[in-house]
């Protein structure tokens, strides 16, 4: 009993950024000058996202640690907190007695044009997850914005009848409507604006930046398609 209570706790777990944080100077880091004049502020530097997500590796340990995973890599936003995370479950599976033999597995989504989510859903690399069949299945995703994207995802990994899906997502938006679908495993709630680095891109620009920061609106017009 006491495991289904913390488990069902864990979606409302997370590091919370109010609207009215203004962030952290970009000029208080050290970022690519390349990108310089295109941020405005730093909303969470690249150390935070670390250390949250060793504490993501050790919750997802503690309630998956006993059976094989099959990590479900979101591309392309999601590889550097996916190859991150795996990292952190790594350490403490070779720390401990407990460990997780682990696969991973890469799909990709796309639906975003400049800051604009389209329509239409292309995943790519899931036409056969034959083998997800009976296995503890883990997404990790870097955002969910509408919580459409893991809606579509979670039904068609659903269809390949894993034993558990599990959804790992490092950045959750607040939004009015996106409270039905949210991951078990949230790092930070965000306000609704438009954030790259970390692997997050516009237009392709942006993923070669640590930290999560948000875009001026002078770059979104410069690296408009
Ligand atoms: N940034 C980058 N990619 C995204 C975002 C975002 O804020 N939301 C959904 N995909
Ligand atoms: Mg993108």
């Amino acid at each position: 009993m006491a495991d289904v209570a913390v488990l069902s706790k864990r979606g409302s777990d997370r590091i919370v950024i109010d609207d009215d944080w203004p962030g952290y100077s970009v000029d208080l880091f050290s970022h690519p000058a390349h990108y310089s004049g295109d941020l405005d502020s730093v909303i969470v530097p690249h150390g935070v996202i670390m250390d949250r997500t060793e504490r993501l590796a050790r919750n997802i340990m503690d309630d998956l640690g006993d059976h094989d995973i099959v990590v479900l890599c979101v591309l392309k936003g999601g590889y550097q907190f996916c190859a991150d995370l795996v990292d952190k479950i790594k350490a403490l599976s070779r720390n401990s007695s407990r460990t997780i033999p682990m696969r991973v597995h890469f799909i990709r989504l796309k639906s975003y044009m400049n800051d604009q989510s389209t329509e239409d859903l292309h995943i790519v690399g899931a036409e056969d997850l034959t083998f997800l069949a009976g296995k503890n299945v883990l997404i990790v995703e870097a955002i969910v914005g509408t919580g459409k994207t893991m809606k579509t995802l979670l039904k068609h990994v659903e269809g390949f009848r894993p034993k558990m899906i599990k959804v790992a997502g490092l950045l959750v938006k607040r939004l009015p409507h996106n409270t039905a679908c949210l991951p078990d495993y949230i790092g930070f709630e965000i306000p609704n604006r438009f954030v790259v680095g970390y692997a997050l891109d516009y237009n392709e620009y942006f993923r070669d930046l640590n930290h999560i920061c948000v875009i001026s609106e002078n770059a979104k017009m410069k690296y408009k398609i």
